[in-house]
């Protein structure tokens, strides 16, 4: 059994319910991708798991605890999200944002330790936004930000990290260069990764195990070769997709799709 799993669980807004009965593994030391399509849940479900909003039933277990009886720090050292709009940091250098990562460490005071300080320069080195420590985070294009947020996350040193769309607003290399950290992450460090992203190849190139959602249900889990055919793609997005293989990846790769009509 993975460290992380969910249990019959439902999710909603209100009367609405969005996910409904999911039971899934959360593969312990893997990188896993959520696909579906816009309103599906999947940032719902990414909420729900991290505690950032409630469920109405069913349950998340992480290490054999069910985590609304979780310490609130205790489940911030475990488990990081980037949200797919993270909360505006107005008025923060982006030293300043960063460092916030590291409140699950913090006693007292809040005060930094050495160690702070490293990890800070670390996560802002290894995301490529060291140059902009001082400056503040409105003053960044989107992408530095997105960039800066992804640090923010990985400062808080934590064996399991969920981002929601952690390309959005980032050009295609630096899109490249965030999937090859976290992938890093994931092999050297052997961080579980789990990541919302809409580019089907992007996902099937980096996923070791792939969720795909529909109406806030289970489509198909597995790997990439599982996922990624037309029947499952017809089901999950409504497109009539044609699948080759990537010549440098040997991945399967979405050469084509049109739009499926009246089904
Ligand atoms: N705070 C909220 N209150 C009420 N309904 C919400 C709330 N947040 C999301 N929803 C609704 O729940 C459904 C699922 O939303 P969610 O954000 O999980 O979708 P998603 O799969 O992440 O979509 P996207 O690909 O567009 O990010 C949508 O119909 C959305 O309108
Ligand atoms: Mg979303």
């Amino acid at each position: 059994m993975a460290r992380l799993y969910t249990d019959d669980l439902s999710i909603g807004y209100g009367e609405r319910l969005i996910v409904k009965n999911l039971s899934v593994e959360i593969p312990d030391k893997k990188i896993t991708i959520i696909i579906g399509s816009n309103g599906c849940g999947k940032s719902t479900l990414l909420k729900a798991i991290t505690r950032i909003i409630s469920h109405q039933s069913g349950r998340v277990i992480l290490d054999g605890k069910n985590i609304t009886k979780e310490n609130t720090k205790i489940l911030a050292k475990k488990m990081a999200i980037l949200p797919q709009t993270p909360e505006s940091a107005s008025g923060l250098t982006v030293g300043e944002l960063v460092s916030y990562g590291r409140f699950p460490y913090q006693k007292g005071f809040g005060r930094l330790t050495k160690k702070d300080y490293e990890v800070i320069d670390w996560a802002l080195e290894v995301t490529g936004t060291k140059d902009f420590k001082f400056r503040p985070v409105d003053a960044l294009s989107g992408g530095q930000r997105q960039r800066v947020w992804i640090a923010m996350a990985l400062a808080q040193e934590t064996e399991i990290i969920f981002l929601d769309e952690p390309t959005t607003y980032l050009d295609m290399a630096h899109q490249l260069e965030v999937l090859e950290l976290l992938q890093k992450l994931n092999i050297e460090q052997e961080r579980t990764i789990v990541m919302v992203l809409h580019d089907l190849n992007q996902a099937a190139r980096f996923a070791d195990y792939i969720i795909a959602l529909k109406n806030g249900e289970i489509v198909k889990v597995g790997n990439c070769e599982d996922v990624m055919n037309p029947d499952v793609l017809k089901k999950v997005f409504h497109i009539d997709a044609e699948i080759g293989r990537d010549p440098r990846t040997n991945k399967p790769i979405c050469i084509t799709y049109n739009l499926v009509n009246g089904e």
